[in-house]
Parts: C-alpha cells; structure tokens; sequence
C-alpha cells in the first residue's frame, strides 16, 4: 500500500495536528518520531527507495542499528503536517554502526529530519532497551504551562513530580516514575541528547527548561496523553499560584500512598518528602 494509507501513519498525522491543536507547535516549534514495525515497513514497502546518501546523526545509537523511523522534518510546520505530508515528514532507516541515516519516503520538497534527531534517537535507543522494545514513540513540545513554571520552580526533578502530582489526583498513577528535568542547555546537539537520554532511564517524561517537554511511550495514545496530562497538570500549578501561592490544602504524602496501593503503582518515596 502507499505509505500515506498505512494506518501507523495515520495515526502520526492525526497526532501532529492534535498537537498543534492544543497550541504547542508555534512555526516549526516541537517534533515527533515513531520507531517502525517490521510488518509496517513491509506494508509499505513499494513506495521506499533506498539510493538516498547516508547523512551523520550527530551521534551514535548502535542500539538502533537497521531500525526506521517516521519523522518530523527540521523546519516543518505542526498545522501543515496534516494538509501536505510527504512534504513534512520522511521515513528514514539507521545504518548498521548506528551513526548514520538516509532518507525512503518523505520530504518531497527537500530538507532533513528534525534537529532534535540525536535527542529522539538517544532516547529511542534507552526505551527500547528498558521497555523490552515496547517504546516506540517519542515526541518533543513546546507546552506553554510547563515551560512558564521553569522560571519559578527550582529545576529539580523531585519539586517538578511532586508539585505536578499535586495538582490532578490521577498524575501519580499516569506518570507514577515522575518527572526529570534538564537545565538550559543548547538545544539541537548530542550534548542535550545525553543528559536527556540519561533521565530517560529513569522517567518517561524529560522537561527542557524555558523550552518544553520530551515524552516517551509505547504508541501515539499513550504518549500524547501523558504530554497532554503533564501539561494540564502544569496548567492548574499556573493558575493556582497566579490565585495564591500558599495552599489552603492538598494531596498529602499519606494520601499519595494510599493511592498507590488501590491503583497499584509505586511511587519512589523520594518525591513523598514532607515540605
Ligand atoms: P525542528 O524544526 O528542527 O524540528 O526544531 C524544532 C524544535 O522544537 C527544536 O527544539
Ligand atoms: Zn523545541
């Protein structure tokens, strides 16, 4: 079949424009890339073709040797994914040293994948090893709320779990590892990649302060409702301290263990310290 009618595809779109939708793709602001089945790149395998030059990642992900991957194109707009496609996004394969990729599909009008690639591919590499290879979704945005709350909050991943748990009693069963959070730093390079990829290890969502969130999952469902709930949540933080800083209540630590045990997560006890 023709790439745009696999449904894998379908679903990336659609995820892209949700996204846009929600208002965390400013011009060509965010990316997103899904690591391909091995039926899904048979499916659509007439459309492909193999003659396009190796370029450098950046950086090495010998983990993904041989694997492809959907997406975002560096430049592209989120609103206009959905409208022109094969203009937007591109289906690109990793060598077998994992340091280099070339481009089958996509990008009809020219251009690269986005300038993220080492950041999404670093952390492809660390969630396929941890997740047994159910991870497949990675996906970069520039969430307003969150972003805001990095010039307030120190940037401390046991203050950013506990203050977004706080806020949505569901939070600490949808993101129940909680939160990491990486300093300023360069965005585009291997540098950010590394310190991204390392928090990955441990959580699935890595917050960029005064830029966004990286979010990690097993498919397009899953990983956008884990940035949108974050991102929510991010939004009550906002909205409360604009009312008042000081809570008149909350969810406590006592409160949050109970609700481990009735839903069945652990929640590290580092992000249970009493304030
Ligand atoms: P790209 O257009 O290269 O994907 O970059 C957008 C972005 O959000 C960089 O962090
Ligand atoms: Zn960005």
């Amino acid at each position: 079949m023709k790439v745009l009618e696999a449904k894998f595809v379908q679903g990336f779109i659609r995820m892209c424009n949700d996204g846009w939708e929600q208002g965390w793709h400013e011009r060509n602001g965010g990316n997103l890339s899904y690591r391909i089945k091995t039926d899904e790149m048979e499916s659509v395998k007439e459309e492909l073709v193999y003659t396009g030059e190796w370029q450098e990642i950046g950086t090495k992900v010998p983990g993904l040797a041989k694997e492809f991957f959907l997406v975002t194109g560096s430049g592209k707009y989120f609103r206009n994914v959905i409208l022109d496609p094969k203009d937007s996004i591109c289906i690109i394969e990793i060598d077998e040293t994992g340091e280099n990729y070339r481009i089958l599909w996509g990008l009809e009008n020219g251009g690269r994948p986005t300038s993220e690639l080492p950041s999404h591919l670093m952390n492809h590499e660390v969630k396929k090893e941890i997740s047994g290879g159910k991870h497949r979704v990675i996906y970069h945005a520039h969430t307003t709320n969150i972003i805001a709350l990095t010039f307030v909050l120190p940037l401390k991943d046991e203050v950013f779990t506990r203050e977004l748990w706080e806020m949505a009693t569901e939070c600490p069963v949808v993101f129940p590892s909680g939160i990491g959070v990486v300093s300023w730093m360069v965005p585009g390079g291997r540098e950010i990649a590394v310190a991204t990829s390392r928090l990955m290890r441990q959580y699935d969502v890595a917050v960029w302060a005064h830029h966004g969130m990286f979010c990690s999952g097993e498919d397009f469902d899953l990983t956008f409702g884990l940035m949108h709930t974050v991102e929510k949540s991010a939004e009550i933080l906002v909205k409360m301290l604009s009312m008042r800083p000081e809570k008149l209540q909350t969810i406590t630590p006592e409160n949050f263990r109970s609700l481990a045990a009735d839903f069945h997560v652990t929640l590290p006890e580092k992000f249970l310290y009493e304030k």
